[in-house]
């Protein structure tokens, strides 16, 4: 199937080679994305195809992302595919955490199961894939800490030099040491997400970096196997409910170019609702679907759930266009919120990142106020793992965290340390009390 890179504002349409080096529209600088011809989608036998290849253990069809590779942009770049077996990620059932979401029932369809423990795993496969089918020799990002990481694995993989950008002091340890680890060229700027960013497209074009942020339209693209393999593990039947939370966007814009491909090419006949959840100090797309007006960024975003940090997303316009394809809704929570969400998805035996755990605090909210009815059928996608923040983890069990606006976060679901002395008896004194 042959695509092609389309500019997706709808008065420009521009149309570009897949092999051009853009991010955005020359013409009028619109976001670019893949656009597909449906003459050869065949449902029933791809549907088919994409089971079976679950058996086969060859690495393109190991990989939850390349097995659905006809509906990808590479029909003549197989040969350069940068795999580490992403994607298979799991659909896990949470009475728990359904009952404090306000639910019947809950299924998190946990991204932390990647290789490098976030769902950036799923588009930077083709975003390092298409740096090499490119030829290009060093790739660059700016990250709050996810993407890093998994640009670093991926290219290092690839034998390409990777080179990131991160603000300093302001992401978590677990994502900067894997960065390391993964032999990433590491820059920490005194600045934020955004307006590194900004400084990263200018090197970039200057010096011949091929830019692996999600504004990169092939990272997108590999993003939509998170829908792809969701629907697939639910033998095509659509939940009524699909959460996530939302940064820079990208992964909005991907979910929603999954689900129109899904829905115009006949694979479901129901179009799921998505719900994209932010942290109120970061929260520039909720103010834009629910207040209305002109789009405006947050210049000074704040979370403690940094992989969100972001006030100025450079996918707005898809993500908004994904809102509304959906009949979406987007929502904010509180720090307080994200962090008892989180402790009660770790008690749920799951455990995710800080960001991850905006999903169950948005569907609480979302219940309470009747937008998600308490039968419905809701998937929450959990962005990262477990082990990627554990400071924030220690902090928030022993009462010591404490939010961007110096209150301290209370710790609802608390689960303290104990000391213990160095004897028997002690010790069972202290289990019977
Ligand atoms: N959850 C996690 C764990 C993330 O790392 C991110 C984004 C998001 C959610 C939001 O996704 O940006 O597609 O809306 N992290 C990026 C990074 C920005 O640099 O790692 P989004």
């Amino acid at each position: 199937m042959r695509a092609e890179l389309v500019c997706i504002q709808p008065e420009c349409r521009a149309r570009f080679a897949l092999d051009a080096v853009l991010y955005n529209c020359p013409t009028c600088g619109g976001l670019l994305e893949a656009v597909f011809p449906s003459e050869s989608v065949n449902v029933a036998g791809w549907k088919k195809t994409w089971r079976e290849r679950r058996l086969n253990n060859t690495k393109l069809d190991q990989s939850g992302v390349w097995r659905y590779r006809e509906l990808l942009p590479f029909d003549d770049g197989l040969d350069h595919v940068v795999s580490l077996r992403e994607g298979n990620t799991p659909l896990l059932d949470a009475p728990r955490a359904a009952e404090y979401g306000g639910l019947d029932r809950l299924t998190f369809k946990h991204q932390g199961f990647n290789p490098t423990g976030s769902f950036k795993d799923n588009g930077m496969t083709c975003g390092v894939t298409q740096a090499k089918r490119l030829g290009m020799k060093r790739v660059a990002c700016v990250s709050t800490g996810n993407t890093s990481a998994s640009m670093a694995a991926y290219a290092s993989a690839a034998g390409l030099d990777p080179i990131i950008f991160i603000p300093h002091g302001n992401i978590s340890y677990g994502k900067l040491a894997q960065a390391l680890e993964y032999g990433a060229r590491t820059l920490q700027v005194d600045a934020n997400f955004d307006e590194i960013l900004a400084l990263v497209r200018v090197l970039a074009e200057r010096l011949g970096i091929y830019l692996l942020n999600s504004i990169n339209p092939f990272r997108i693209e590999g993003q939509k196997s998170i829908i792809f393999e969701l629907l697939d593990q639910l033998d095509w039947n659509p939940p009524d409910w699909i959460v996530l939370p939302g940064g820079n966007l990208g992964n909005t814009s991907a979910f929603g170019k999954a689900l129109r491909e899904l829905h115009d090419f006949g694979f479901v006949s129901k179009m799921p609702r998505l719900a994209v959840v932010q942290a109120a100090g970061a929260a520039p797309f909720w103010r834009l679907v629910n207040e209305g007006g002109e789009y405006v960024s947050v210049p000074k975003p704040e979370t403690l759930a940094t992989a969100i940090r972001i006030g100025d997303p450079v996918s707005w316009p898809k993500a908004l266009a994904a809102i509304h394809a959906t009949n979406g809704v987007v929502e904010r929570v509180t720090e307080q919120e994200i962090a008892d969400a989180k402790a009660q998805i770790g008690r749920a035996g799951i455990g995710c990142e800080p960001a991850s755990a905006a999903t169950l605090a948005g569907i609480r909210k979302l219940t309470a106020a009747g937008t998600i009815n308490k039968s419905a059928s809701v998937v929450a996608v959990l962005t990262g793992n477990v082990l990627k923040d554990p400071d924030y983890i220690f902090k928030y069990h022993t009462g010591q965290l404490q939010s961007p606006n110096g209150e301290t976060i209370r710790p609802t679901f608390g689960n303290h340390p104990e000391v213990a002395p160095n004897d028997a008896d002690g010790i069972a004194a202290l289990l019977e009390r």
